[in-house]
């Protein structure tokens, strides 16, 4: 059995996960409609992603004999304004994903919880991948500056950068 204090950690972070999904897909949404269809496909991959980390957490908390809660998610944002404004704001979540999953760490330290401390070991991983892939393509944005057609190109990128994700 868990703690109610990690049961209930292990439900805000379902929930942030859930709502991380809503938000690329909401993204992946915003980019096709903008015509950016390499970026629309990283981005229902990612929203896909996003799912099966939400899954991975709520199996476990049943798995450990807790609660599993799967509650209400915020709208996401719609408009993005630009491909780097979204990918600002890409990283900018995923840096607040990696603060929670720390916070959760952390809990798992103070109450002796090292079965759901280990676990959580291939979210702390995960989290370096998420940042290092929104800073990575910020800075092909970065790159290509005002050159309108680099972005065809960057497009294209972006969409073979769903098949280098390694697998789990
Ligand atoms: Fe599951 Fe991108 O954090």
């Amino acid at each position: 059995m868990m703690s109610e204090n990690i049961e209930n950690a292990l439900n805000k972070q379902i929930r942030i996960e859930a709502e991380s999904s809503q938000i690329y897909l909401s993204m992946a949404c915003w980019a096709e409609s903008k015509g950016f269809e390499g970026v629309a496909e990283f981005m229902f991959a990612q929203a896909d992603e996003e799912r099966e980390h939400m899954l991975r957490l709520l199996r476990y908390l049943i798995e450990r004999g807790g609660s599993a809660v799967v509650s209400e998610l915020s709208k996401p944002p719609s408009d993005f304004t630009s491909p780097k404004a979204m990918f600002e704001k890409v990283l900018k979540h995923e840096i607040f994903v990696s603060e929670s999953i720390n916070d959760l760490v952390s809990i798992t330290f103070d109450e002796k919880d090292f079965a759901t401390h280990n676990f959580l070991q291939w979210y702390v991983a995960e989290q370096i991948e998420e940042e290092a892939t929104a800073r990575n393509i910020l800075d092909k944005i970065n790159l290509i500056g005002d050159d309108k057609s680099g972005f065809y190109l960057f497009d294209k990128d972006v969409r073979a950068m769903i098949a280098q994700k390694p697998m789990e």
